[in-house]
């Protein structure tokens, strides 16, 4: 069974790192979750600068980027890898709505993603990686032997998303959640650098319709006939 490389992309909420999670652990793969790392950096942002919507200077986040340092570190637990921003657990944090509503924004800066796409490719030089995002097969590993593309209609989205934060006791509105999967997804396919598209040779997925199981059982075998 040879080792390879697994980039699954698409839009927010697919149930990517469900799926990402799922396939390394079966597989014995280390899962890199991207997302949480522009997450990082914008919430180190937040902190930092008080980025918002209306207080946002590009220059300023590039000046401080330097100062962010990020390391992922495996939770037995959990049984995911977790993510620290300067040493601190901020797994928890980087998905409050508030950190959401700014990532996107960040993450058209080309400086920012340099520097996590570096990261990146250095994380997965080994192969045996499931890494999710929204460039994994475009940009960051072009060369994967497996590309997945999830979709799934922006309702059922903001549904999941909206069920998982109401689970951890954030205080959210459905409207707010949808609004801002509509924006994420606007902002992510429509930026300069590196945009959301499908990769030529990535497999779509749409799993509107599917639950968990059903979904697995189809990218197992997929996988499978990979290895
Ligand atoms: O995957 P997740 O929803 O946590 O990602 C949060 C945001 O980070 C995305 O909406 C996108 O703006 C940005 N992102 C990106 N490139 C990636 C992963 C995430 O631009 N590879």
């Amino acid at each position: 069974e040879k080792k390879i490389t697994i980039a699954i992309d698409g839009f927010s909420s697919t149930g990517k790192s469900t799926v990402a999670k799922g396939l390394a652990k079966k597989l014995g793969y280390v899962y890199v979750d991207t997302g949480a790392m522009y997450r990082a950096v914008t919430l180190y942002m937040m902190r930092k600068l008080f980025v918002t919507e209306t207080n946002f200077n590009k220059e300023s986040i590039i000046r401080h980027l330097p100062f962010v340092s990020l390391r992922f570190k495996y939770n037995e637990e959990k049984g995911f890898a977790e993510i620290y921003l300067n040493n601190e657990n901020v797994e928890k944090e980087i998905r409050y709505l508030e950190v959401s509503q700014q990532v996107s924004k960040v993450s058209t800066i080309s400086e920012v993603r340099k520097m996590l796409v570096k990261q990146q490719q250095e994380m997965g030089k080994e192969k045996g990686v499931v890494m999710d995002g929204r460039d994994i097969g475009t940009v960051v590993f072009p060369n994967a032997e497996l590309k997945l593309f999830m979709t799934a209609s922006t309702e059922k989205r903001a549904q999941r998303r909206y069920d998982e934060l109401v689970e951890r006791g954030d205080e959210v509105e459905f409207e707010d959640v949808l609004k801002n999967v509509k924006d994420r997804d606007y902002m992510d396919s429509t930026r300069d650098d590196s945009p959301l598209i499908k990769a030529d040779d990535a497999i779509e997925i749409d799993n509107s319709d599917m639950n968990l199981e059903e979904q697995f059982d189809k990218i197992l075998k997929i996988v499978n006939d990979k290895i």
